[in-house]
């Protein structure tokens, strides 16, 4: 749907017109996996998958929402007893952000909410990030509550965890918040401190291809919250504040403290925050062309060290690997969703076909592939 269809869709359910479109979008991370809630360092870009809210302010307390992907028709809620205990479906993402605001004092009444989204959900894409992020946008326009982009971030981060119940950081949200078009987004994870690094593909002759593989996760009940209890018993062990705190020197000593799995969780958020700085390094001096080991190392530590990989993504990088790609690794929160290959452009098609193969060869679903490059993030669009 353009941004004409999503607003008739609205003015037909609700019989009347949108005051405004406000889009978000979903990302892919270059690199930085797992380093976010570990108060380290993330490389992620907005792809142009993007979420869209059309939104018009009601007089009174009730919040009614339809989706184009939803199949509960119309969800009418009375704000005023909105519970994040009660929340639940793809309604949670945007009424939990409206609790988040609503909880810090931002005087949010009724709404008619029509929300149309590309982001392929469960893919690792960040599909729910961009429903928050474009509702938090809307709101923070229609309701003049000024917050900045990073306050916008943590808003959403809250809705994630208190509301979604998933208990995750802060790298989807920035990625989509603070995106812009040829940039990927340089992260402090600690401070939210960011910088824009351009990323110009296309002029390097190249591309990244998404292989979603379509093996699903669910970081609410998955082992996303095992691993992230994994690094703060590393963290406590070694007694610092996070892991960020733990450099590659300290390793050795780390070895003989910690029990061998705790160990390896340690090691891949320490050699991975030091491949995001490495990376950023290496867009600088020597551009996109030459980062390849850097994400491929990145994908043998998740498997290995982090063990969040699983038979699909391996193979989608083993193939992209075995047919001209410069590195690929599995992006995201990890357990099933899409890996990324960095591709010289003229291997498209070759790789394309070699993925779809060795995938029927496993016996494995049919993956989908398709290629993204840095978009702009949230913004209104109508
Ligand atoms: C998911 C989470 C993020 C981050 C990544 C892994 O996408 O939402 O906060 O932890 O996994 O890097």
């Amino acid at each position: 749907m353009n941004p004409a269809q999503i607003a008739d869709a609205f003015t037909a359910t609700f019989g009347h017109v949108p005051q405004g479109l406000w889009s978000a979008p979903g990302r892919v991370n270059l690199i930085g996996e797992h380093t976010d809630y570990n108060e380290g360092f993330v490389l992620p870009f907005a792809i142009d998958r993007t979420a869209t809210v059309a939104i018009r302010l009601r007089d009174d307390s009730t919040a009614r929402l339809l989706s184009s992907f939803g199949d509960q028709g119309v969800v009418t809620v009375d704000l005023d007893t909105l519970s994040h205990e009660t929340m639940s479906g793809w309604t949670a993402y945007p009424l939990g952000v409206v609790w988040v605001l609503r909880q810090m004092g931002v005087t949010i009444g009724g709404f008619d909410m029509f929300l149309h989204s590309t982001v392929p959900s469960g893919a690792g894409l960040s599909s729910s990030a961009a429903i928050e992020c474009a509702v938090a946008t809307a709101f923070n326009e229609l309701a003049s509550a000024g917050l900045s982009a990073n306050e916008l971030v943590l808003v959403g981060q809250r809705a994630e965890n208190e509301v979604v119940g998933a208990p995750t950081g802060i790298l989807d949200q920035s990625a989509s918040l603070l995106s812009t078009d040829g940039h990927a987004v340089f992260l402090d994870c600690r401070t939210q401190a960011s910088q824009l690094v351009p990323l110009d593909l296309a002029a390097a002759g190249l591309l990244i291809l998404v292989v979603d593989t379509k093996v699903t996760h669910a970081h609410a009940t998955g082992g996303y919250a095992a691993r992230r209890a994994s690094c703060e018993l590393g963290a406590e062990v070694l007694g610092v504040a996070a892991l960020r705190d733990v450099t590659a020197a300290d390793l050795g000593e780390a070895a003989g403290l910690l029990d061998p799995e705790t160990f390896r969780r340690v090691r891949h958020i320490v050699t991975e925050n030091q491949r995001v700085l490495d990376t950023v390094a290496v867009l600088d001096d020597a551009g996109p062309g030459s980062i390849g080991g850097l994400l491929t190392a990145s994908h043998a530590s998740m498997r290995d060290d982090f063990e969040i990989s699983c038979p699909e993504l391996d193979l989608a990088v083993d193939t992209a690997l075995a047919n001209d790609a410069l590195g690929a690794r599995m992006t995201g929160g990890g357990f099933g969703g899409s890996a990324i290959a960095l591709i010289p452009a003229t291997s498209e098609a070759a790789l394309r076909t070699a993925v779809l193969a060795a995938f029927a060869d496993a016996g494995f679903g049919t993956p989908d592939i398709f290629a993204v490059s840095p978009a702009p993030g949230a913004r209104r669009i109508a």
